[in-house]
């Protein structure tokens, strides 16, 4: 191993940029879980959302940042004093803090959008960064749309930042246009440019399926920061994947030699994991590194070969990823409290007593029903107990009537504080029935946006994991609620009202967010 290697940081911007994929928003206890597996996997800096958002996102901002201890948690903030007070504040608590301010220098963002002259932007910036480093000396300031701004303003914009304070430039490939010939050159000419007198940094978007290529291409002219998310999250066709760059940096050390990344690889895995059963966003099945189908050798010569010498058809091992594919096969309804919790600790979940309780009796009923349950099996019980918020209102039980007489309806019973109540409804089909009948018993009328249903893991048997998007008030966002069950009716159930209780939890916290990026200072 060479020791002279130099790191490259790898910036998650997994709870910002992944949270704003349509459909991927998190509430607060989600969030820090995610966090935590972040910093387990050895990410160096936690982009751990955008502040002034809402509420919402800097009550998030600001758990995580008591919360997390090794990593930098990092806040987003547009060029604006609202904006990084906010930042600030909701990371003042953090023992290693980043703000991140962004304002876009493309002509087109800066004519269309922003409405100013690339002069007022300049101006805008600067006292950006001045004013975020009366809040700390960790300041990363990001030319929104780089990959299309001219090169000879982003260095005048650029060097009036770094004198301005900030110690890391961003130069976003906002609109996945580039190539990464072209991503290398910008880079090239920005790091001779600033000769060391801050870190340059990429963060490509994914329009083009570049985004990875054109992080590594970074690396090798100059780039010591990539911003990525796990499973390549993030708006529109996602950002880079954190997965495939880190990968690629440690499998083709015949390229990469010179660099290496903080991150522990074992923890690849259930990062991914995680962060699918949370979002409900399932990775495409032939998606490199994290897909199903990732390890998986269906012809006949592939297997042959592979069991011949493995290397013959594998370029990284499971293992190497935290997929130990030798223990995927767990437990059963015999398995004593002391197996279950050895899992757990290799599962990398460290609980308390209360929760190991909670979670071995969940455990139970489902090996009661359910004949193996596998590694994945356990993973999202775990992400589905440890993520739930307060339960202001808990399913008690639910009944299906025969629908083959042509009325689908539901009788369930939920328990809200002291009181357990009983209702039925009929409906359209069978889950608008469940649904309505809530709504009947909790007094709020949801609107369903969106319904999904995997299987966790595999055979007849498989939990079904059901993800739903629930509009509870038309001027604030939706919310997404997870259930898992044996029974799919019953996970849409627990889906419903988890979405519910999600909702409440955050009540008063949901503004709508900011859209306007031209808002004046
Ligand atoms: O894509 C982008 O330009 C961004 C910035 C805010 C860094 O996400
Ligand atoms: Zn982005």
């Amino acid at each position: 191993m060479n020791h002279e290697q130099e790191i490259i940081k790898i910036f998650d911007t997994t709870l910002r940029d992944g949270e704003q994929s349509p459909g991927a928003s998190m509430n607060t206890e989600e969030k820090i879980q995610i966090a935590m597996q972040l910093e387990r996997l050895g990410v160096d800096i936690i982009e751990a959302g955008f502040a002034a958002a809402s509420p919402g996102d800097f009550d998030a901002v600001s758990k995580i940042a008591a919360r997390i201890t090794h990593s930098t948690v990092c806040s987003l903030a547009r060029a604006l004093d609202s904006d990084i007070k906010a930042a600030g504040d909701a990371i003042a608590h953090a023992r290693h803090k980043r703000i991140h301010t962004f304002i876009a220098t493309s002509p087109i963002h800066m004519e269309y959008k922003l409405k100013m002259k690339p002069e007022e932007v300049i101006r805008r910036a600067v006292r950006a960064v001045e004013y975020a480093r009366e809040f700390t000396d960790d300041v990363e300031f990001s030319c929104e749309d780089a990959g299309r701004s001219d090169i000879g303003f982003m260095k005048e914009i650029v060097d009036a930042v770094i004198n301005a304070g900030a110690t890391t430039i961003n130069l976003p490939d906002t609109v996945g246009y580039r190539l990464p010939s072209e991503i290398g050159a910008m880079v090239r000419e920005m790091s001779r440019f600033t000769e060391g007198r801050a870190i340059i940094s990429v963060h490509n978007h994914n329009d083009l399926g570049l985004g990875v290529a054109n992080s590594l291409e970074a690396v090798l002219n100059g780039a010591r920061q990539v911003e990525c998310t796990i499973n390549g999250l993030g708006e529109r066709a996602g950002n880079a994947a954190l997965e495939e760059i880190v990968m690629t940096l440690k499998t083709r050390q015949d390229i990469f030699g010179a660099y290496k990344t903080n991150i522990n690889t074992k923890e690849i895995y259930p990062a991914s994991r995680l962060i699918a059963n949370i979002t409900g966003i399932e990775p495409q099945p032939n998606k490199a590194i994290v897909g199903k189908n990732a390890f998986a050798h269906e012809s006949g010569i592939h297997q042959d070969g592979v069991l011949k010498h493995k290397e013959t058809y594998e370029i990284i091992s499971p293992a190497d990823i935290g997929l130990d594919m030798e223990d995927t096969l767990v437990l059963g309804k015999h398995s004593g409290r002391a197996a279950f919790r050895d899992k757990l600790h290799k599962l990398g979940f460290e609980v308390n007593d209360d929760d190991l309780n909670n979670a071995f009796e969940r455990f139970k009923e489902i090996a009661d029903k359910k004949k193996e349950i596998y590694d994945d099996d356990v993973r999202a019980l775990m992400t589905s107990q440890m993520t739930a918020v307060n339960k202001a209102f808990e399913l008690v039980s639910l009944q299906l009537m025969d629908c083959s007489a042509g009325v689908p309806s539901a009788a369930v019973t939920i328990k809200h504080e002291d009181t357990v109540t009983t209702d039925a409804a009929i409906g359209d089909g069978t889950i608008d029935a469940v649904f309505k009948t809530i709504d009947r018993i909790t007094g709020y009328q949801g609107k369903l946006l969106d319904y999904k249903v995997t299987s966790v893991s595999k055979g007849k048997d498989a939990l079904a994991n059901v993800t739903v998007k629930v509009m509870f008030n038309e001027n604030e966002p939706a919310i997404i609620g997870h259930g898992l069950s044996l029974d799919t009716m019953m996970a849409s159930a627990r889906a419903y009202i988890g979405a519910l209780n999600s909702y409440l939890s955050m009540e008063g916290m949901l503004k709508l967010r900011h859209t306007d990026s031209s808002e004046t200072v």
